[in-house]
């Protein structure tokens, strides 16, 4: 593919903005860049994902004698490496971690809670996985850092993102100033913005939950799938259902095509599967930026107040005139 002499980096789109807000001091960009680096070796190690038979099984021993690690663990190690060299961050929160990790950077300012690997359980099919991230400041910088610190409303995220390693990869990331997107080139090694200021569809036609759990599910969950699915060409339905697995594929497409995403509450699972901070926040700021909406059902994701690091919320995430739609079922259930 011949180089555009008008291609943009993602490292070159991060100096721009730096120069466009001259108050910002480059912290936050630094830390974006670590999230590029980890991101392209992550990719580098999927994509040899196919050949753990040839290279040899995940804990097994590999040609070089060392052992092959699960991906989500290789991915956890990476980003934790890249965010501790880049110096500017002085806590982690991950899934892969139980407890937060502290960094030596006493007097860096900012905090990241991260899915290093989502949608994991897709490798071994060769379907599209995610890495998610948020970004916020601690809350006193002359205090250690603790558990309060990483239990800030969504709403108090200066930045956050996801990367997609599907058909191409993909980083997308806010910064709370509209959302861009940067796709890998792999001839070069480069993020290069290819979805600048993305908006969302309004509204859409596909909805995307994981139809097996429905009778899980709470009624206006059930109503809303029910007035999705009815024959009624007039609406151009019924609208289709598509469930990926990987919420990050999930949600990529919700943002391209337009679309609701749900993960429900369920009788068995009272407050669904997914975290608040580093599935459900991040994405929800994306989302918003782009001019779409997400909820538990109830209120806004980013008003939740987090209680614990690794709690779960129901989410329904997307296009702004489905999840009203939705809700206006919820609020016919009360
Ligand atoms: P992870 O791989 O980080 O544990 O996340 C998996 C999540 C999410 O990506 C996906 O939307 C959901 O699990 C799928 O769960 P179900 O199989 O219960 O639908
Ligand atoms: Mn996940
Ligand atoms: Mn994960």
């Amino acid at each position: 593919m011949p180089l555009s002499t008008e291609l943009v980096t993602l490292n070159g789109f991060i100096n721009q903005q730096e120069r466009k807000f001259p108050g910002a001091h480059g912290t936050l960009s630094g830390l974006l860049r670590s999230v590029g680096l980890a991101a392209k070796i992550v990719n580098r190690e999927l994509n040899k994902a196919g050949l753990v038979d040839i290279l040899g099984d995940h804990g097994a021993t590999n040609v070089q004698g060392e052992t092959v690690k699960k991906m989500d663990v290789f991915a956890n190690e990476h980003f934790i490496a890249a965010f501790k060299r880049g110096r500017r961050c002085c806590g982690i929160v991950s899934e892969e971690d139980e407890d937060m990790i502290l960094t030596d950077e006493h007097g860096a300012q900012y905090l990241i809670c991260m899915d290093p690997l989502d949608g994991s359980s897709n490798i071994d099919v060769n379907v599209g996985v995610g890495t998610i991230f948020s970004i916020f400041k601690r809350l006193h910088n002359d205090h250690p850092v603790s558990k309060e610190d990483f239990l800030q409303k969504g709403s108090c995220q200066v930045a956050a993102g996801y990367v997609i390693y599907g058909t191409s990869t993909m980083l997308i990331y806010t910064a709370g100033n509209g959302v861009n997107g940067f796709t890998l080139d792999p001839t070069i090694g480069e993020f290069c913005l290819s979805h600048p200021d993305m908006q969302m569809p309004k509204n859409g036609n596909i909805v995307s939950v994981n139809m097996g759990y429905i009778q899980t599910f709470p009624d206006a969950v059930k109503n809303y799938v029910n007035a999705c699915t009815v024959l009624d060409k007039s609406q151009k339905k019924p609208y289709s259902i598509r469930y990926i697995g990987s919420m990050v594929a999930d949600l990529h497409r919700t943002m391209l095509k337009g679309g609701i995403f749900m993960y429900p509450s369920s009788t068995d699972a009272p407050n669904g599967k997914l975290r608040l901070l580093y599935e459900c926040n991040p994405l929800s700021f994306i989302v918003e930026q782009a001019g779409g909406k997400a909820t538990n059902g109830k209120i806004r994701i980013m008003e939740m107040q987090p209680e614990s690091l690794h709690q779960r919320t129901p989410i329904y995430i997307g296009s702004a005139d489905m999840v009203d739609e939705l809700m206006e079922h919820f609020n016919a259930s009360i």
